[in-house]
């Protein structure tokens, strides 16, 4: 039998019911907003390198979060126990976007990690996995190549899960990446987003890229302050030195080398000089790429009563770059810009040389509307054009042969290279 006063003090609870109810709201909203805190409610998570790709991986992840994580879980995949690095905390540009940053070091090489951010996975679903690169070529390295990737979400998606389905070993990027112009950060969102959700090759592996700047990362698109007028491109990612133009080496079987085609740099002067220097310092890596946004050898915009390659940037990356790949010979320098499909002719002295000239390969299709090419009267310098979107799906091999593959959105291969050679040979240019 309860006393009366039992009673009350029941009646006084069930009174207070919509306090309590209220109080426990609030309880579960405090709980669920820690939540997504601690699990990040991430707009994009991306892996980059500032060092050497056999042994770090510099892990990014951007969320809405000021007080988040700043902990990066990882280990070497089927470890036991798990380590951990502080991220670096800054913002996107002006936005609201918080990016975390983290170099690890001192990784195996050609191996898989798994990570977690703000805690260990509970579960493998939980989390990520990044691998390394091999320190040598001792099975066949595969990247994929392109630009100009998000006219719109749609077109973007499709194209990131086309490059997630051939699993390479990593992404080359170059410019005109999410249409920002270096203020929309919502368009950032997108790619971001893209990018996590889609380019993730077998077994949760994030494809990581390295990442060129073109005219659309930049308010104005040419002649840009740094970082000011390319807040984005200078905050979202990490590159050597935090520059446009960099290389990074691959042990010694290849050699990246991204430039920036007069966005924040000009094409001639310290850039250039730079390449040079770069270029001498790699003579003896097997293979060499080179990968920057506005094409010297292009498909459209030609300039009134003139064609592709006589636009001013063209006419720059002419003087001031090529006679420098001439010299010390490169694999193939990835173009982009134009928004169609182009293999070039080998081309040496602004003529055709079959034997021994540069390859460009162009011109960044991969999310975006294609243009018109020149007609095979007029492309000279056209080995193949047509406007179809594509990425290159490039694969080396240790004997120094490579295979070239463009492969449009569905997945069909519509133009294949078979390289008997790792590169160009070492010509002199012709004095003029
Ligand atoms: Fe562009
Ligand atoms: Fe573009």
């Amino acid at each position: 039998m309860r006393t009366s006063r039992e009673v009350e003090q029941e009646m006084k609870t069930w009174r207070r019911r919509p306090e309590i109810l209220s109080w426990l709201l609030m309880v579960l909203w405090a709980v669920l907003l820690s939540g997504a805190a601690v699990a990040q409610d991430l707009v994009g998570v991306y892996l980059t390198w500032k060092s050497d790709p056999a042994t770090t991986m510099t892990v990014n992840w951007v969320d809405l979060f000021e007080g988040s994580s700043n902990q990066l879980w990882y280990r070497r995949n089927g470890a036991t126990d798990w380590l951990t690095a502080e991220a670096v905390h800054t913002r996107a540009g002006v936005s609201t976007l918080q990016v975390r940053r983290v170099e690890l070091t001192g990784l195996l090489p050609d191996t898989l990690y798994e990570f977690g951010i703000g805690k260990a996975p509970l579960k493998e679903t939980d989390g990520w996995r990044f691998r390394t690169m091999p320190a040598e070529l001792s099975r066949p390295v595969r990247f994929v190549s392109g630009g100009d990737m998000m006219h719109n979400r749609e077109m973007v998606d499709a194209m990131n899960s086309r490059a997630a389905v051939l699993d390479p070993d990593f992404a080359m990027l170059g410019g005109d990446l999410a249409y920002a112009n270096g203020v929309a950060a919502t368009r950032w969102v997108d790619w971001l987003q893209s990018w996590m959700k889609n380019s993730v090759g077998k077994d949760r592996r994030l494809i990581p890229f390295v990442i060129g700047i073109g005219n659309h990362e930049v308010k104005g698109g040419y002649n840009g302050k740094i970082p000011d007028d390319a807040p984005f491109y200078y905050s979202l990612f990490a590159t050597p030195e935090g520059k446009s133009s960099y290389a990074l080496d691959f042990g010694k079987y290849m050699s990246v080398i991204a430039l920036d085609s007069g966005h924040t740099q000009q094409i001639g002067g310290p850039q250039s000089e730079w390449l040079g220097e770069a270029l001498a310092k790699r003579s003896a890596q097997q293979f060499l790429f080179a990968f920057y946004h506005y094409p010297a050898y292009g498909t459209t915009k030609a300039p009134k009563g003139g064609q592709p390659y006589d636009a001013k940037q063209s006419v720059a990356i002419r003087e001031h770059w090529l006679p420098l790949f001439e010299k010390y010979g490169a694999t193939a320098l990835f173009e982009n810009d134009h928004h169609n499909y182009k293999r070039s002719h080998r081309l040496r002295n602004h003529k055709r040389d079959d034997d021994n000239g540069l390859l460009f390969l162009g011109d960044g299709a991969w999310g975006v509307k294609p243009r018109e090419v020149p007609s095979p009267e007029v492309g000279w310098w056209l080995a193949k054009a047509e406007p179809r979107n594509h990425l290159f799906h490039v694969e080396l091999r240790a004997d120094g042969t490579a295979k070239i593959e463009a492969v449009d959105v569905k997945g069909e291969v519509f133009d294949r290279l078979d390289l008997t050679r790792p590169r160009t040979r070492p010509v002199l240019p012709a004095t003029k």
